[in-house]
């Protein structure tokens, strides 16, 4: 496995086709790692995997989490090879962005609610280091998880926009037996918290079960999930929403293209995030 911190290297590195990007913030477990299969698979016995492992300051705001964000590198070298990663591109801050960098790529629909709200700077990072990334990289697929459901929306969005030439595909939320969904962000749970955490994923699974039954408005679904979450006394809702599937717009009525209902949750300095997406068959 080549492991890359420059971008001449990496624009002078031979192409297999195809490629298939997968771009991570590094901190890796097992989420990360069925992307890599995935990827894995897509690429076949003639293709390649390259991994990213950037944590990108641009996505974080000035009170986040970017200093303290985990940075295991040789760890995540080690297992990025156990699962046959073919490259990985790790740049420092300076390779991605001159000092005085004033370009920002920003999507104004899928992007404003939910997370968007929540983080105003998020998805500008996000598009603005992805579209970095894929004029870098040049991958024919790229691998994104649906644990993050919205920027794989947004993704979406600024490949069609920006006409990449590349195909998004979504790899499914892998989550911890209990159903937490794995995330680098669980590592800075306590104990406690980590035991108190089980009920988001518990709420948005009885939220589809409720959802495959019918007859059950918007508003009580989501009235249903918070009073969930809220059994976990240590958790603190920051939003619970149901929303169109492609579209992320609010909805009251579960409508011909389902629901996804997005949530983030604190639990003390820690934010997590879920959704669950039901759509009629
Ligand atoms: O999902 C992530 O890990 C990051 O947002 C991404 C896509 C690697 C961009 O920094």
């Amino acid at each position: 496995m080549r492991v890359i911190r420059d971008i001449p290297t990496l624009r002078a590195l031979p192409v297999a086709s195809p490629r298939v990007l997968v771009p991570t913030m590094g901190a890796l477990h097992e989420g990360h790692l069925q992307l890599v299969d995935l990827a894995r698979r897509h690429a076949g016995p003639d293709g390649e995997v390259v991994a990213t492992v950037f944590v990108n300051p641009t996505q974080f705001a000035p009170h986040e989490d970017f200093d303290r964000y985990p940075r295991p590198f040789e760890a995540d070298m080690a297992l990025l090879e156990s699962r046959g990663c073919d490259a990985v591109f790790a740049p420092g801050r300076e390779a991605m962005y001159a000092p005085d960098a004033s370009v920002k790529i920003i999507e104004t629909a899928i992007g404003a609610g939910l997370e968007g709200a929540s983080r105003p700077q998020f998805f500008s990072g996000v598009c603005t280091v992805v579209a970095k990334l894929f004029n870098l990289v040049r991958p024919d697929i790229a691998i994104f998880g649906e644990k993050d459901y919205q920027q794989l929306a947004v993704i979406r969005r600024l490949v069609r926009d920006l006409d990449f030439p590349i195909e998004i595909v979504a790899a499914p939320t892998v989550r911890e037996p209990d159903g937490l969904a794995m995330s680098s962000r669980n590592a800075y749970l306590s104990p406690e918290e980590r035991r108190q955490s089980v009920v988001i994923s518990a709420a948005l699974s009885e939220a589809r079960l409720s959802m495959e039954q019918g007859c059950i408005g918007v508003a009580t679904l989501l009235d249903r999930v918070r009073e969930r979450i809220a059994s976990g006394p240590l958790a603190r809702i920051d939003y619970v929403a149901g929303v169109h599937p492609d579209t992320l717009e609010p909805v009251d009525t579960v409508g011909l293209d389902g629901l996804l209902i997005a949530v983030a949750v604190w639990f003390g300095k820690t934010r997590l995030i879920d959704n669950v997406c039901w759509r009629r068959r």
